[in-house]
């Protein structure tokens, strides 16, 4: 192996808080310090990333997540991570200064059996700084996300790593155990958190519960919550590197972060299946052309869960037509992804216009080729109808529209047979093919829209279009993701034939 080639270093942070310190202590007895494992997205060859920023007057965001091919669940679980702290982050805003969150992804581990992503939140308000920081580990074996628990042989395991960060910040720092922080200081004193229940005997082998269930690895990160090895990456030689807030660890001195190690000889026995390969995966570079994807990296595709977020689906009917492309514009400021019911005769007028959409994420759906009552048709022209459109979407996206919006939103028995899509209404009509009032329009979207709602906006209408800045302002402000109908449903099975309105709980 060519763990031997590697060696512990002393990290920059640490020789500074020597340097800073003069006298504190002689430098040949330098502190403890490993150096982790995060290899940069864009090193990791394969890896894409998408990149999320959001500037308003009250608050900067942005996100990064990486893109392994829809609805890969590494992808979804750090996305939909991500926007649940934006949204929270979003509801409580501090309200002086200009208050900014951005959240980003580092890998710990690659290779095509395991990915482990570390996920970093860094909140500002003026000068004070806020980093929390957690991890996500991909297994490809059984296609889960597991939380960092699943590292671990079992929960002696973690208890025995705990007692390993507890000698090494009190031989290598100093700290009396009375000062060890948190978990470390009572699994030290003999008190590691206990389940609730005993575990039962067919539940649990000598060595406690097996941490490769999804199940009880999630139970364990509950129990365990707290821990510094919830930001636990492998180190440079082949131990373990946690991050510690620099404020429980003084001793430290003045340094951005203190990477507590963990010895190679004491991780060795502690590593469950997947730990081990993750560990191999660090060391070997995250170096890979073979990563765990799922389809095309850059395809869409499901990329968050709404059934935990905060989600609506803009709709946008009757188009597309010259303030289309305007429209564009604007959703892109705010990364919102919308649906568009468009006509096939105004898709063979605009063919450009819905490449667009289709390339900048949106959903395209069918509303019937000019509008025509479907209600008034036999099935086989409802049929007919909707195949032409269907048609002239297929030509410019290469795909067909996955749901259909039945005109003035009339429908009977005939129509719902003689589709194969879900019939998708909506919850909020804004009125604006009525009003024609921007101001009118942005006010009833945003008094009438809560988490789940599917809204109806018209891009043919150029006061519509001059609404929806306000409407997405506002929205986000209150924390929403703006999503396409087949996400705000949270990949609920939605049957042919039948009508929806909305995915808000009932
Ligand atoms: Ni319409």
């Amino acid at each position: 192996m060519a763990v031997t080639s590697l060696r512990r270093k002393l990290t920059f942070g640490a020789a500074l808080c020597l340097l800073l310190i003069p006298g504190h202590r002689p430098l040949e007895q330098a502190l403890p310090y490993a150096e982790a494992i995060r290899t940069p997205p864009e090193d990791v060859e394969g890896l894409r990333t998408q990149t999320v920023t959001v500037t308003t007057d009250h608050s900067q965001v942005s996100y990064r997540y990486p893109t392994l091919g829809g609805g890969h669940p590494l992808t979804v679980q750090a996305r939909t991570l991500m926007a649940q702290r934006q949204t929270a982050f979003l509801e409580r805003l501090p309200q002086k200064g200009t208050p900014e969150l951005h959240q980003d992804v580092t890998i710990l581990a690659a290779s095509p059996r395991v990915l482990g992503a570390r996920l970093t939140a860094t909140t500002s308000t003026g000068r004070d700084q806020d980093l929390d920081s957690s991890t996500l580990w991909y297994d490809a074996d059984s296609d889960r996300v597991l939380p960092w628990t699943s590292l671990f042989r079992d929960e002696e395991a973690i208890a025995q790593a705990h007692l390993a960060l507890a000698r090494t910040l009190g031989e290598g720092y100093d700290m009396p155990a009375r000062r060890l922080p948190g978990l470390i200081g009572e699994v030290a004193l003999g008190h590691p958190p206990q389940a609730e229940d005993a575990p039962s005997p067919d539940t649990a082998s000598e060595s406690g519960p097996d941490l490769a269930d999804p199940e009880r690895a999630r139970e364990a990160a509950r129990r365990w919550a707290g821990s510094p090895l919830e930001d636990v990456a492998f180190s440079t030689d082949a131990g373990l590197a946690v991050r510690m807030d620099p404020s429980h660890v003084p001793e430290a001195g003045r340094v951005t972060e203190v990477l507590v190690p963990v010895d190679p000889e004491d991780t060795e026995p502690l590593l469950s299946e997947l730990g081990r390969k993750a560990r191999d995966a660090a060391l070997a570079g995250n170096d890979t052309d073979d990563l765990p994807t799922s389809g095309e990296p850059g395809s869409p595709g499901r990329t968050l869960d709404c059934a935990r977020l905060k989600c609506v689906a803009l709709t946008f009917d009757d188009g597309p037509g010259e303030h289309t492309d305007d429209l564009l514009d604007v959703l892109a400021e705010y990364d919102a992804h919308a649906t568009f019911y468009v006509l096939g005769s105004m898709v063979t007028e605009f063919p450009a216009t819905v490449e667009r959409m289709a390339t900048e994420g949106h959903e395209l759906g069918n509303h019937t080729w000019k509008h025509d009552d479907l209600a008034e048709m036999t099935g086989e022209e409802v049929e007919e109808d909707l195949a032409r459109t269907d048609e002239a979407v297929r030509e410019v996206t290469g795909s067909d529209p996955p749901t259909i919006r039945p005109p003035y939103g009339s429908l009977n028995a005939t129509v719902r047979r003689s589709v194969d899509r879900p019939l998708i209404l909506w919850d909020v009509d804004t009125m604006d093919w009525q009003s024609r009032e921007a101001e009118d329009i942005s006010e009833h979207a945003l008094a009438q829209t809560s988490p789940g709602s599917v809204v109806l906006l018209h891009d043919i209408h150029q006061t519509s279009v001059q609404a929806v800045p306000a409407v997405l302002a506002g929205l986000h402000r209150q924390g929403y993701h703006f999503v396409t109908v087949t996400d705000v449903f949270a990949g609920a099975a939605l049957e042919p034939g039948e009508v929806y309105t909305d995915a808000r709980p009932s």
